[in-house]
């Protein structure tokens, strides 16, 4: 039951009583660290990537603060499927919220085996969301979100395989999202989530060389919040499938904007480093803003803000 009248929403075949994710990555697996009020305003849990075997991730420095947002490198350091399905899967779901449980891969093979893994716990798993933003080694490590070619066969192959609901996170570097979108749309997600980070750079000025080990890292934060914008508002008029909207939310207005864009759901990570309590300052500035101009459902503020100069946010 939703603490939040009217915030209910179905998103690519999750039920979910807010509409605010906790993204991959940012959400600490140890329920001793969730206190009960830490909880509210939460719509779902996004795991932190699972690759097929354990990963240490990338050696050297892993976060570097920027004015207005945050470089990381981690490297998918994770324990592994094996160990996600005993341990964190159960772990996040003694949370009472829908798992979205965040996959990464470097073939098709190692795809095939994370999915075979996981259907053994489908019960468990609201939704599979497939991290595209990590190398394909068959195409010398170009990530499979910006290859349309192997987004194409990597999202066709986990609908073969997976039992659940099926979405697919984009990279914010595919050459265009809206070509990314339909592909995946056509390739059978049912939802997708705009997007993962913003490849940039650091430079450790007194050593003169880059801060990361791998040169570049991930953008995210602020900083990327109006890229983040456009980026949904392009996929929303490309699929008629559900959009996540991902990428600098640090307050509730953003996550209304990203509503009005066209986001079906958002999804919140670097902001909750700042404020724990973004999930529900969201819930409250977005029932607040439907009380005032009467709309029951959250499902009818989607895309509200497409009823402009003509644009009517439907795919065509
Ligand atoms: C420390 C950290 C770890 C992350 N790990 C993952 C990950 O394992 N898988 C993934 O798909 N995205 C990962 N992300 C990306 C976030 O889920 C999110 O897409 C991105 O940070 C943009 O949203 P934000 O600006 O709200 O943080 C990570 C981000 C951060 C900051």
């Amino acid at each position: 039951m939703s603490d939040f009248g009217g915030l209910q929403i179905d998103v690519g075949g999750v039920v979910l009583d807010s509409p605010v994710i906790i993204a991959s990555g940012v959400w600490p697996m140890d329920p001793s660290m969730w206190p009960e009020a830490s909880l509210k305003g939460i719509g779902a849990i996004c795991s932190k990537g699972t690759t097929l075997e354990p990963r240490e991730g990338n050696r050297g420095k892993r976060i570097c603060e920027t004015h207005c947002g945050l470089l990381n490198s981690i490297g998918l350091q994770n324990g592994g499927s094996v160990s996600f399905v005993q341990n964190d899967l159960p772990a996040l779901a003694s949370s009472g919220k829908p798992v979205i449980a965040n996959i990464a891969f470097e073939t098709l093979e190692e795809l095939r085996q994370i999915i075979e893994r996981l259907n053994s716990e489908r019960d468990l798993i609201g939704a599979l969301e497939m991290n595209v933003s990590c190398p394909n080694v068959s195409m010398g490590g170009m990530s499979w979100g910006v290859d349309m070619d192997s987004l194409e066969r990597a999202v066709t192959e986990a609908r073969c395989k997976w039992r659940g609901p099926l979405w697919v996170k984009l990279s914010p570097q595919a050459p265009s999202i809206a070509v990314a979108a339909r592909i995946c749309e056509a390739s059978g997600a049912q939802a997708i989530v705009v997007g993962n980070t913003w490849l940039g750079m650091a430079i450790d000025n007194d050593r003169e060389e880059p801060f990361f080990e791998r040169i570049f890292a991930g953008l995210s934060g602020p900083a990327i919040f109006p890229l983040s914008l456009r980026l949904i508002w392009e996929a929303v008029a490309s699929v008629n499938i559900p959009v996540v909207g991902c990428g600098g939310i640090c307050g509730p207005d953003e996550a209304l904007s990203m509503f009005l864009a066209g986001a079906s759901a958002v999804a919140v990570g670097t902001g909750l480093f700042l404020d724990s309590s973004l999930p529900v300052s969201i819930c409250f500035k977005l029932s607040r803003h439907m009380e005032n101009r009467a709309i029951a459902n959250i499902k009818d503020l989607v895309g509200r803000g497409r009823h402009f100069r003509g644009e009517t946010g439907v795919a065509g």
